[in-house]
């Protein structure tokens, strides 16, 4: 038999997800999910699918076509600008797949979603993280000009940023969209948080720019694996669904996702739970001395006081049962980030780590 082996193992390095505890008991704000349920009107819609059993015989729409219109009329767009896929993550492997060549480049912020560089990598394409501008030791800032000015083919923004929670506004991103040498993915995975318009509103004028948005955060549906783009550029859009897999979203997902997008009204209510338990979050983290970057998302990056290491505070909390991330190896290694959990959750958070600092705990 040939021996594939160099093929095989090319000496990738792998995406790290965060942790998925199994069993009950754990406060888990680790990868970014939203602490409150989904919409009733999803569960109704759920309960609902078992009574269709056509559902699980037939095969979906390849195109999801039902879930693109409702999204199409939500940005007030053409349904012919939005392409559904099997999660974001999905939609970000389908773009550098269709749009990388060998040895392409792709450029993104050093300090963000750590996934582009192993889908650049798998797509053949050469990762360029574009070194964050750091001006004063703490605020680690996407350097733009730097993005903008980037030779590479594809760029990617996350906007807000993650883990930094960085919002730049429209305003700046359509500065960086005009080098349209490079196609521009603006990944607004968080932007509900943000509480400003979308960039999908101006795809029209934009040739080259793709947005990317999921169910995963602001409709607490990260379980169901829903994400989309939207885009202006035909040519961009016949790409993605030729590279995308022929039925990607199941028929129940789809089914799902239009009663999260159709229940806008219950979306924003958590949206904006979210957001005032951020900021009493970042307060009361800076009340015990962490240097705790402004967010404009879901999480909250916070470099703990002088006392004690980011690594032994992770380690610590969890072994009260408590998970938050840490990117070891990292250039925010001095840092923990922090999933906005619901209000009860964020108190069992501050007591433990009072406890910890205070010495009384491991
Ligand atoms: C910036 C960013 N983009 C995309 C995703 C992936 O989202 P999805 O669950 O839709 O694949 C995440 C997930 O945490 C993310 O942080």
């Amino acid at each position: 038999m040939r021996d594939f082996r160099n093929q095989i193992a090319r000496g990738f390095s792998p995406y790290l997800p965060g942790e998925q505890p199994q069993g009950a008991g754990w406060v888990k704000l680790n990868t970014n999910e939203n602490p409150y349920p989904p919409s009733a009107k999803v569960l109704q819609a759920l309960g609902q699918s078992a009574e269709h059993p056509d559902l699980l015989r037939k095969y979906p729409h390849p195109f999801s076509e039902s879930l693109k219109e409702l999204i199409a009329q939500h940005y007030k767009i053409p349904a012919d600008f939005v392409t559904i896929f099997n999660g974001s993550d999905e939609a970000l492997a389908v773009i550098c797949r269709c749009v990388l060549d060998a040895k392409d480049d792709a450029a993104y912020a050093a300090v963000s979603y750590s996934l582009y560089p192993v889908l650049i990598e798998q797509a053949g394409g050469h990762p360029q993280p574009v070194p964050m501008h750091n001006s004063d030791g703490l605020t680690l800032r996407i350097d733009q000009n730097a993005l903008r000015e980037h030779t590479a083919r594809l760029k990617f923004l996350t906007n807000p940023n993650a883990p930094t929670g960085e919002f730049l506004e429209n305003d700046k991103v359509v500065q960086l969209l005009n080098n349209t040498e490079s196609l521009w993915v603006v990944d607004e995975a968080y932007h509900e948080f943000t509480r400003k318009p979308s960039m999908a509103t101006l795809v029209s004028d934009y040739e080259n720019l793709i947005v990317v948005r999921t169910f995963s955060k602001s409709h607490s549906l990260a379980g169901l694996r829903v994400g989309y783009t939207i885009c202006g550029n035909t040519f961009v859009n016949a790409a993605l669904n030729a590279f995308k897999d022929s039925y990607n979203l199941d028929s129940i997902a789809c089914r799902l996702a239009s009663a999260a997008i159709l229940d806008a009204e219950y979306t924003q209510s958590t949206v904006e739970k979210i957001i005032a338990s951020r900021e009493t979050l970042l307060q009361k983290l800076s009340d015990l001395q962490f240097s705790v970057l402004p967010s404009s998302a879901n999480f909250l990056l916070a470099k703990p006081p002088a006392s004690i290491s980011a690594e032994d505070l992770y380690l610590k909390l969890k072994e009260n049962k408590i998970l938050i991330r840490y990117f070891k190896n990292s250039e925010v290694s001095e840092f923990v980030r922090i999933t906005i959990g619901t209000e009860e959750e964020n108190t069992q958070l501050l007591s433990a780590i009072k406890k910890i600092i205070n010495g009384s705990n491991g």
